[in-house]
């Protein structure tokens, strides 16, 4: 069971809680090494979130390209009743899937607070510097809120809270299109797990970014104080702190491209000369010729039809769409329905 005392308002899950939770740093040096022995060489984008690429993300937020984070607080802010009236007549957990600093969240609880809901807020977010500003801010701001967050992955914390946690109905927010860094099968199997891990009745909300015109996409990951640039090089520099490696990071180049097909925005780093780089963790050097490409991101933007068949597959049934007024983003509340239909 969480106890989270005034003085403790998130844990880290460790090996005791989850006894298949994985050793995070082999784990990231099993994935460097697959990844740049491959060709052509990617990354994960699950990677880019330790303490510094989280606080760069935040940056990114609020440059003025990124329309993603605007839009979506528009839709929390005109809509948190109706997005929350269906959940607040009965103690529930509000889950917040990669939670991050929590300040679109903190529109939804301050209007949980006045209206008296019996609401436990229980972030879910991989970076314990996240958590702990999160922990920091929220609790200065709403005194009284109830907080329980967990430092894990998305999964690990669902789980972990539908083994361990007295089981309240839930809603789980799972916000800024972070759902567009899975591809089609993957967003398939990920709510496909959130759900098999939830209730009856239980609700989701999930936000994507809709496929819109093209420079607008394209503006929104090459911003022009270059922010999106660092918080992708970091990745490389997360590499070097933890796994010992030897990037130099003015050798590489941020490159983001839009694929009007998939729907993916891609990110990329690209090798500016032949360079080796050695990597200690894994104890292997890796060879990068001249404008060798890295694939490190897709974000996949969605048409709404797009968002109707993926509800539909993995078991949901959307209760009620939320866009902002030019229809840049939507939160689609969607809830679990097991009835075999
Ligand atoms: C946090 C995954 C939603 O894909 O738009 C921002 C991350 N990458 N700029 C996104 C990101 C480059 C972001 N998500």
């Amino acid at each position: 069971m969480i106890h989270v005392g005034m003085t403790e308002a998130y844990r880290v899950l460790g090996s005791d809680d989850l006894a298949e939770l994985h050793d995070h740093r082999r784990d990231f040096a099993y994935d460097v090494l697959v990844g740049l022995s491959e060709k052509p060489k990617q990354l994960s984008s699950r990677y880019f979130y330790d303490d510094e690429g989280s606080r760069l993300f935040q940056e990114i937020m609020e440059s003025p390209e990124y329309y993603l984070t605007g839009a979506e607080r528009e839709i929390l802010e005109g809509h948190a009743a109706e997005i929350l009236r269906r959940s607040t007549g009965e103690p529930f957990d509000l889950v917040d899937l990669g939670a991050g600093d929590g300040a679109k969240t903190c529109v939804l609880l301050e209007h949980l607070l006045e209206a008296g809901a019996d609401v436990r807020y229980v972030p879910i977010d991989i970076s314990e510097g996240a958590m702990g500003s999160l922990a920091d801010s929220l609790l200065t701001r709403l005194p009284g809120l109830s907080m329980h967050g967990l430092v894990s992955e998305y999964v690990d914390g669902v789980h972990w809270l539908s083994a361990h946690a007295a089981q309240r109905p839930k809603l789980v927010l799972f916000l800024g299109s972070n759902i567009g860094n899975f591809n089609a099968g993957q967003a398939r199997a990920f709510l496909r797990r959130l759900w098999s891990s939830l209730a009856e009745g239980d609700r989701v909300l999930v936000g994507f970014d809709l496929k819109k015109d093209i420079d607008r996409l394209l503006g929104a990951y090459n911003d022009a104080r270059g922010v999106t640039a660092r918080f992708n090089v970091n990745l490389l520099a997360r590499i070097n702190r933890e796994l010992g490696a030897n990037f130099e990071l003015e050798k590489f180049r941020h490159f983001s491209s839009y694929d009007v097909f998939s729907g993916a925005m891609e990110s990329y780093l690209v090798s500016l000369e032949e360079q080796r780089v050695f990597v200690e963790a894994v104890g292997q050097e890796f060879h990068f010729e001249a404008w060798e490409p890295v694939h490190t991101e897709y974000s996949y933007k969605y048409l709404p039809s797009d968002i109707r068949s993926l509800a539909a597959d993995t078991g949901f049934v959307i209760e009620e769409d939320f866009h902002d007024a030019k229809r840049d983003f939507v939160d689609s509340l969607w809830r679990v329905e097991r009835a075999v239909r």
